[in-house]
């Protein structure tokens, strides 16, 4: 198993190259599967994710070729319809094959997803948009079994505007017969991006970026060439890891407009944002206030940066409250940011930062993507040498991350344990 050792304390300075959305990628690989033919992906991140989801559907029958940033998926026959335990477990995002099997055969196995490290994740309202477009569904041995041999439009709420379970219920309702309209779905960046490249590929859904979806059904979809939009959660994590540094850095290729409120508490903490043609600037004397946040949904500040803004904060000058409403029991990277020298305590899903610490390096252990990508930015700040370990979490969501943040000037390298 791979560590991470980093000499902090350097500020970090420099241009980094944002990379494709990890979120954005795995749904328009499932949305491949729609169509007969070969799909095109652009500036695909190469990461571990990405490479299961591949397997999955390879095991479909896809055949999926990767040329640097571009993936071909060829779906022009499936001749399966499992999803197996084993790799459904290791990613929970697999589980959109299940509407992209049914809108394109009518038919699916999918292992259930499981648990994970931060609480139970369900996911009973992709089930039950997927039985009101009129699959039935049965529970058998820890798989979803599916079938529709017909899908027909509905209207639908869901009753909470979950990023997966829209997604996988938009793969379904595609080809269903008439129209469906779904609402309160989820209007995170990932999902217009699925939207548009549905809708490219001859799927009629209108209502991008809101919270209600029409779509009227059709009954095939080509496939097309795509590309996939700037990672927001990377380009924060650098954001945060500049900030903390006192650095200097260039967000080359960021999509200001993904990160509204993620800029907007940047600013309030004192760190100087400049949107410039190429990205976003940022700039920090490391001189922070203290900034609270309460995770949402998009717009609102992203779950998936509750972690990394929690380590901000222990160079804010004064109390910050970090309350994560999303996933009220993701605090796994605390007791080891503490570890750090970071003064924290934390009451039901709230956490309560003083600061400014000086961090100190010590040995420490990832627990799960974004709690990995704390620790780090905390470990480029603290005095001496931290030790990461388990980091195989990182390489999950971020790429080539080592070697981005050394081209920032950080101190980092990647041994074997
Ligand atoms: C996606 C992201 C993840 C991010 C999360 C929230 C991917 C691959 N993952 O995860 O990085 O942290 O959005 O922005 O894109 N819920 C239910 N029933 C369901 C589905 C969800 O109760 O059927 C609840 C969840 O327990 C959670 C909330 O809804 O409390 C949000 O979950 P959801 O938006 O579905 O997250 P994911 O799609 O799993």
């Amino acid at each position: 198993m791979d560590k991470l050792v980093i000499e902090g304390g350097v500020p970090l300075q420099g241009e980094v190259r944002i990379a494709g959305a990890k979120n954005a990628t795995l749904p328009l690989m499932a949305a491949a599967l729609l169509a007969e033919g070969k799909t095109i992906v652009k500036n695909a991140p190469d990461l571990f994710d990405v490479l299961t989801m591949g397997r999955v559907i390879e095991r479909l029958g896809a055949d999926v070729q990767r040329h640097d940033h571009t993936m071909e998926i060829d779906a022009t026959s499936l001749d399966n319809f499992e999803a197996p335990y084993e790799l459904v477990k290791t990613m929970r995002a697999s589980v959109y094959v299940l509407g992209a099997l049914l809108g394109r055969c009518g038919k699916a196995r999918v292992s259930l997803p499981g648990g994970c490290a931060w609480g139970p994740r369900p996911i009973d309202i992709h089930l039950k948009g997927i039985q009101a477009l009129g699959a039935e569904i049965d529970l058998d041995h820890g798989y979803i079994v599916a079938d529709a041999p017909k899908l027909k439009g509905t209207r639908f709420f869901l009753d909470f505007p979950s990023v997966g379970a829209t997604i996988n219920i938009l793969l379904a309702a595609v080809k269903a017969e008439g129209e469906t309209v779904l609402e309160n779905v989820a209007r995170e960046p990932e999902v217009t991006n699925l939207v548009r490249v549905l809708n490219k590929m001859g799927a009629k859904i209108e209502g991008e970026k809101t919270s209600t979806l029409r779509i009227t059904g059709v009954d095939g979809l080509n496939p097309v060439t795509c590309s996939v939009i700037p990672d927001r959660i990377e380009a924060g994590t650098y954001l945060a890891a500049a900030g903390l540094t006192a650095g200097d850095v260039l967000l080359l290729g960021a999509e200001p407009e993904h990160l509204t409120m993620v800029l907007a508490k940047a600013a309030e903490a004192g760190i100087k944002i400049t949107v410039t043609t190429e990205g976003i600037r940022v700039e920090s004397d490391g001189n922070l206030r203290s900034v609270d946040v309460e995770t949402a949904i998009y717009p609102g500040f992203a779950t998936d940066m509750q972690a990394q803004w929690i380590t901000l904060m222990t160079g804010a000058h004064g109390v910050s409250l970090i309350t994560d409403i999303i996933y009220p029991d993701r605090f796994t990277h605390v007791p080891e940011l503490m570890r750090l020298g970071a003064r924290i305590s934390m009451k039901d899903n709230v956490a309560r930062v003083h600061g400014p610490s000086q961090l100190r390096g010590a040995q420490v252990m990832s627990t799960d993507l974004r709690a990995s990508a704390s620790l780090v930015i905390a470990a480029l700040a603290a005095s001496g040498r931290t030790d990461i370990s388990r980091i195989y979490h990182l390489d999950r969501g971020y790429e080539r991350l080592e070697e981005k943040f050394s081209q920032l000037g950080a101190r980092i390298k990647r041994e074997h344990e």
